[in-house]
């Protein structure tokens, strides 16, 4: 199969308008390259669900702190265009940065509440970089659907909320979070842990299984559920934990009475390496927990 490159929003717009004419449906994954099986199940899905299917590869500047791993961040475009290829995409937008940050950019989208929780609150401007890249390519694709992994389950919150209060008219799909054999989440990050780092990197899914075993029978304190987290990821001597929160999956606010889905979430520092992860769990049923992922 083959994948057509594109590095001009202008060039995207005009293949797009030709596609249009004979395709439906038009779907969108965004990354930032280095991509994984996580990546490859998003693009599969929406090739799989819609005429057409574009990929976004940018690294974007705009949602990395001062110090963080903008500059160390892995990058393989090649191999990219291969898996790009290989799921399913028929389009590969792959812009400079001068492309979608020319000289004088200055306009940005925020968002009150949720952006503040979880990740929010030790990466301050990381989702007005998000939602303003993501509402950027939005208006360059103009997809009918967007895929998002669960993976980033905040991010997936907050993108479906921001297409909602702008009336982007996309429909964002979440897709569950892949895992290697031994539970650890995908992620471009994981290539920077060395192999006791990589090892010591599965108690996150640990802490969450233990911990959604507990919500499996019945456990709804969130302090218990936390807490729980906390204790495994704390008997791990690499891995030091910024958070553990069990909030309402779709407003990240506290679990309340109308909440369907409940977010456990966890973001811990293996070594250097900030690692994020999460399940997701029905409120309502005890034992059936069958969307976790
Ligand atoms: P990136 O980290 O490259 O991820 C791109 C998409 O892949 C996101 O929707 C993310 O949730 C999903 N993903 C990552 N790991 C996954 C896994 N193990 N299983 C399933 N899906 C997974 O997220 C971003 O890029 C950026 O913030 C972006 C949305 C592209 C905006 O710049």
């Amino acid at each position: 199969m083959n994948v057509r490159k594109i590095e001009r929003i202008e060039d995207l717009r005009a293949e797009l308008a030709l596609r249009r004419r004979s395709v439906e449906s038009v779907g969108f994954v965004p990354t930032m390259g280095a991509l994984h099986a996580g990546h490859a199940s998003l693009i599969g899905r929406s090739a799989g669900e819609n005429d057409l299917t574009v990929v976004s590869l940018f690294l974007n500047p705009l949602q990395f702190g001062a110090n963080e791993d903008l500059d160390k961040y892995p990058s393989s475009e090649a191999e990219d265009l291969l898996v790009c290829a290989a799921s399913g995409a028929d389009i590969a937008f792959c812009p400079p940065p001068s492309e979608l940050y020319p000289g004088g950019f200055s306009t940005y989208v925020n968002m009150d509440g949720m952006t503040a929780a979880l990740c929010g609150k030790s990466r301050p401007d990381h989702f007005r970089g998000v939602m303003t890249v993501v509402g950027k390519l939005f208006n360059i694709v103009r997809p009918d659907r967007a895929y998002f992994g669960e993976k980033d389950a905040q991010q997936l919150a907050v993108v479906r909320k921001m297409a909602r209060d702008l009336n982007f008219g996309t429909e964002i799909i979440g897709c569950p979070t892949v895992r290697e054999a031994d539970g650890l989440a995908m992620s471009s990050r994981n290539v920077y842990l060395s192999p006791d780092e990589r090892a010591a990197a599965t108690c996150l899914y640990r802490a969450l299984a233990t911990a959604g075993k507990r919500i499996d029978r019945g456990e709804r304190d969130a302090q218990a559920i936390t807490d729980l987290v906390s204790r495994t990821i704390g008997a791990e001597p690499l891995a030091e934990l910024e958070y553990a929160e069990l909030l309402d999956a779709e407003t990240l606010e506290s679990v309340g009475a109308e909440t369907e889905s409940m977010l456990l979430a966890v973001a811990a520092r293996i070594g250097g390496t900030r690692l994020i992860d999460n399940m997701m769990f029905d409120r309502a049923k005890p034992g059936k927990n069958g969307q976790r992922s």
